[in-house]
């Protein structure tokens, strides 16, 4: 009987009959047909055979038939044979139509979440192939990466790729919750990525949605702006109930995540400003509650109407470096609206003072200011920088966070053209500093008070100065003054080995301090400061101390060897896989190598474009930060009883030398040459 049929007809009347009552021959005529359907094109043949036993036929003869709606749980997965199909959006309508060889209807059964859109027939005569939940999360689970391509009105707006690797968040969220989100967003239009997230973000649960809306929030400024998501979130949250949830919850872990930039952010104010049931209904949210933080709402409006900003005394510019200490010793991160005060030397070596914002530009601030204090005119000044070996550089114009960003003892200049071979930096530091001591204090205490200062520069670094930095901060208008804070100190812990110890001019002296580096060091290592650890590695690794062979060979061997242990993990190469290979085998990093994530994050940033066929390239946003959320507090960090004062501020400040001439010369005058 089956022979006389047409292979067409064939097909289909294989397919009507249960799964459990098709023949072998019918099962192999499916699995030709099957060969040739788009939608299962990349399936494994594997896969393709065990269809065949649980694959269905569905047909409408009526056009407008509606297959599922938006909302709905979702029961099965088509293909179509032949008609047509219109996908539709509640506020948007038809945003595209599906044709043979078109699939649908599989997000809402992978992710256990409601249809995404109703599906309607557009033509009579529909036929489709249906595989009933059950059977799709058993065979295509186990599919290697699917890409699955959404469009709407003929062009793609959101590329998913099927994964199976884990959420980042970790193996808890894994198995506590069913319906971990197996789509990672490759690329998308911004709104369509947007709508994704809000569609499938649950609150309270840890659904690998979670990741991709923190890596939404913390990167959106690379790919639109503020304004435009405000718009946004407002236009949905007003269009009905099925996003509102998750606007409301977007916008909470928003302001958690950009904390005070959310709140000095003046499209963001305004927005939070336009609809009272919008804010009403956020600041019910648990959240924002339950957050110890400053509320939503009430940002920093315990200032009594008194300026936001405050002001911190960082002064540039003096011999020896000092750090924002009345922001509490590092304790506060610095803000833009933050006033700082710039000490701008003239030619002559006579100094002027400006009070400005820390996010004060070069040419318009910073030159006018001084200017007019030294009764210049602005058109004929540069800005420059004068090294502590007396190398310098002008400061781009439209350069900002001035303050933060010049190196350790350099001095700011106001020049004219051509003159910078009359500055000189007369108070270099190497003048001024003296021999701490500190040796003769206990090496954890001096480590713990290292540490715990590292500890408060890297909680001070917004997440976003990361992505200004490696991204041109200046096109965001916003400034990294933390992070510079803490390439500084880098700075200062790697020059601060050879300053003390060219200081030492008594070899025994010197011993005992370079034993006691080491020690140090051991200490910062244990601690999981790989900060401090590595910064201090540096400078023992340093020429000016390296050279000295009588003090290297009056050192315990002992300590020799620690520090061949320790130079290891220090190496480069292979992209400083010694280095990451000892942090994954540690259990927590408190404070990591911050030059390394400068490193990846230029790396990702530079060997991918924001943009991809004119869609956001949401897979580079995934990759950005996966690093930096590594911190453990410092509470549990052994407390020495008999902390001393100076010992803390010394560890703070500890004064160095950066000038590497100076420092080399130093070292051959405690040790000459030998002969
Ligand atoms: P699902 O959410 O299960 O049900 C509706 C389906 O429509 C959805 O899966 C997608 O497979 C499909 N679809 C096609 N285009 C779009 C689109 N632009 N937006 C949302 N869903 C779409």
């Amino acid at each position: 009987d089956l022979k006389r049929k047409s292979p067409d007809a064939m097909f289909r009347s294989a397919l009507r009959k249960l799964p459990e009552h098709r023949t072998a021959t019918e099962l192999e005529m499916i699995y030709d047909e099957i060969l040739h359907i788009n939608a299962l094109k990349e399936l494994s043949n594997e896969i393709k055979k065990q269809l065949t036993k649980v694959i269905q036929f569905e047909f409408h003869q009526q056009v407008g038939t509606t297959l599922f709606h938006q909302g709905d749980e979702g029961r099965s997965w088509y293909v179509i044979l032949s008609g047509v199909v219109d996908v539709l959006i509640h506020g948007k309508g038809v945003v595209c139509s599906l044709h043979e060889g078109d699939d649908f209807g599989n997000l809402a059964i992978v992710n256990d979440a409601p249809r995404a859109a109703t599906i309607v027939t557009a033509q009579p005569n529909c036929q489709f192939l249906r595989v009933e939940k059950f059977d799709f999360v058993k065979i295509l689970n186990e599919v290697e990466a699917k890409t699955d391509r959404l469009k709407e009105h003929g062009k793609d707006v959101l590329i998913l790729e099927k994964n199976s690797l884990k959420s980042r968040s970790g193996s808890m969220a894994d198995t506590l919750t069913p319906s971990n989100y197996k789509y990672s967003i490759a690329r998308g239009t911004v709104d369509k990525i947007l709508e994704h997230i809000l569609r499938y973000i649950q609150p309270w649960v840890l659904t690998g949605m979670e990741d991709s809306m923190e890596d939404f929030i913390i990167t959106y400024k690379l790919f639109t702006d503020s304004k435009h998501l405000c718009e946004y979130l407002l236009k949905q949250y007003r269009a009905g109930d099925s996003l509102k949830k998750g606007v409301v919850y977007f916008v909470v872990r928003w302001s958690h995540i950009h904390t005070y930039i959310f709140h000095e952010d003046p499209d963001i104010q305004s927005f939070l400003k336009v609809d009272t049931n919008f804010i009403k209904h956020i600041s019910e949210n648990p959240m924002v509650a339950v957050s110890g933080k400053p509320g939503l709402l009430n940002r920093r409006s315990s200032n009594n109407g008194t300026s936001g900003a405050s002001q911190v005394v960082l002064t540039v510019g003096t011999s020896v470096q000092r750090y924002p200490m009345s922001k509490q010793n590092g304790a506060e991160p610095i803000h833009d609206s933050d006033k700082v005060l710039l000490k701008i030397y003239d030619w002559n070596n006579t100094y002027t003072t400006v009070k400005l914002p820390i996010s004060a530009t070069v040419s318009f601030q910073i030159i006018a200011a001084a200017c007019e204090k030294l009764s210049n005119s602005p058109s004929d000044f540069k800005l420059v920088e004068l090294h502590e070996n007396h190398d310098t550089n002008e400061i781009p114009k439209r350069q900002t966070s001035v303050a933060t960003a010049v190196s350790l003892n350099s001095r700011l200049y106001l020049t004219t053209t051509g003159d910078h071979p009359y500055l000189v930096n007369k108070q270099s530091a190497s003048k001024t500093i003296e021999a701490s001591h500190m040796e003769t204090v206990s090496s954890l205490e001096i480590a713990y008070h290292l540490c715990k200062h590292n500890w408060n520069l890297m909680n001070n670094i917004h997440i976003l100065e990361f992505l200004f930095k490696t991204c041109g901060g200046h096109k965001f208008k916003w400034t990294t003054s933390n992070l510079n804070v803490m390439a500084r100190r880098f700075n200062q812990l790697a020059y601060w080995p050879p300053t003390e110890i060219c200081l030492c001019a008594n070899i025994n002296k010197r011993v005992q301090l370079l034993r006691k580096f080491i020690k140090w060091d051991t200490y910062l290592k244990m601690y999981h400061d790989m900060f401090g650890f590595m910064a201090v590695m540096i400078g023992i690794g340093n020429q000016a101390v390296s050279r000295l062979h009588d003090t290297w060979d009056k050192l315990p061997s002992k300590y020799r060897k620690m520090v061949q242990g320790f130079e290891g993990i220090l190496d480069p190469s292979r992209n400083h896989r010694n280095y990451r290979l000892f942090v994954a085998s540690t259990e927590s990093t408190r404070i990591p190598y911050f030059p390394l994530i400068m490193k990846d994050l230029t790396f990702m940033q530079e060997g991918n474009d924001t943009f991809k066929d004119d869609l956001v390239n949401f897979e580079k946003m995934v990759i950005t930060l996966l690093d930096i959320n590594v911190t453990t507090s410092v509470d549990n960090l052994l407390e020495t009883t008999k902390t001393a004062g100076t010992t803390k501020k010394y560890a703070i400040t500890c004064p160095v030398i950066t000038n590497q001439v100076v420092l080399n010369e130093m070292s051959n005058t405690v040790e000459p040459k030998r002969t």
